[in-house]
């Protein structure tokens, strides 16, 4: 049965967690399909899939064309799809009209957006429009370069008293689940304990209602850098490398494809007449067209 917003209220009165990884595309998606509750199609697809260094360059077209593909795999996991970086902080008709975009043509569940207080009447119009919002808070990736860098937030007590405040205004504006990027365990567990709406934490320690993690780091699949907070669950990037290799040898040594893996004639008289073809036996251009 396909979760909803519901179920991550219920799991979380449950005291129940709550799994969620980034997808990005269709073949992944059908993978990931009833394995993890939800799904965000994230903008980190511009460093993972797009190779940019951060997250600004990223589109709404890029968001629809990676969001639609994900959403049309999977018929049990929640999918939430980012807004991505100045679709939402110009004005408020941009954002409902980006909003509105990402569930019509990318098919989301719900939409993620980045900052606390600051973006408290686009999650409350959104929500009031039907569109359930997943805020996300701490280390916003958008920000980079107000923060200078991506550093860990929230650890001095008055930065940790403004995302404590953060936490309480999106879940007033409406939020149905906040992440929690990079912030000290300890804090992530007080903004657990304050909020009725599920935390998802990443570099949130395990005090949250929830983790997510960007699904190649996971695998070992990015290698371009490796947060603190990220753990490979498996050597997926190894294995690609590894195959990649097997097939680059069998087809420079003509082992690949075999017999097993290629088709043949039905008439060996046929492939016998094949032979005699010349090039000027092929029809003319015009004849072609006249048939
Ligand atoms: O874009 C993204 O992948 C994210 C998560 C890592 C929270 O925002």
């Amino acid at each position: 049965m396909k979760k909803t917003v519901c179920t991550f209220r219920e799991m979380k009165e449950r005291g129940e967690k709550i799994s969620m990884l980034t997808c990005y595309d269709y073949s992944t998606a059908r993978l990931m399909d009833g394995h993890v509750d939800a799904v965000l199609v994230g903008d980190s697809l511009g460093n993972t899939m797009l190779g940019y260094p951060d997250t600004l360059s990223v589109t709404m077209e890029d968001m629809i064309t990676f969001g639609r593909a994900v959403s049309r795999g999977m018929q049990e996991t929640f999918v939430v799809i980012d807004m991505p970086f100045m679709s939402y902080q110009a004005s408020m008709e941009q954002a409902m009209i980006n909003a509105g975009r990402l569930m019509k043509e990318g098919r989301a569940q719900a939409v993620k957006l980045e900052g606390g207080a600051s973006v408290c009447p686009q999650i409350k119009a959104m929500t009031t429009a039907g569109i359930p919002v997943m805020a996300h808070i701490g280390l916003t990736p958008q920000s980079v370069n107000a923060f200078g860098g991506n550093r860990v937030q929230g650890k001095s007590e008055e930065a940790a008293r403004q995302l404590i405040e953060d936490a309480l205004a999106v879940q007033e504006a409406g939020a149905f689940s906040v992440v929690l990027e990079c912030i000290p365990a300890e804090l992530a567990a007080v903004i657990t304990a304050k909020l009725d709406i599920p935390t998802i934490g990443i570099g949130g320690g395990t005090g949250c209602d929830g983790q997510i993690l960007v699904y190649q780091d996971m695998l070992g699949m990015f290698t371009d850098f490796k947060p603190k907070f990220v753990k490979h669950f498996g050597n997926i990037g190894e294995e690609m490398t590894k195959a990649f290799d097997a097939y680059n040898e069998e087809v420079k040594g003509g082992l690949f494809p075999d017999d097993a893996h290629s088709f043949h004639m039905g008439h060996p008289e046929t492939l016998e007449r094949l032979y005699y073809v010349k090039s000027s036996d092929a029809p003319k251009e015009e004849e072609r067209k006249l048939g």
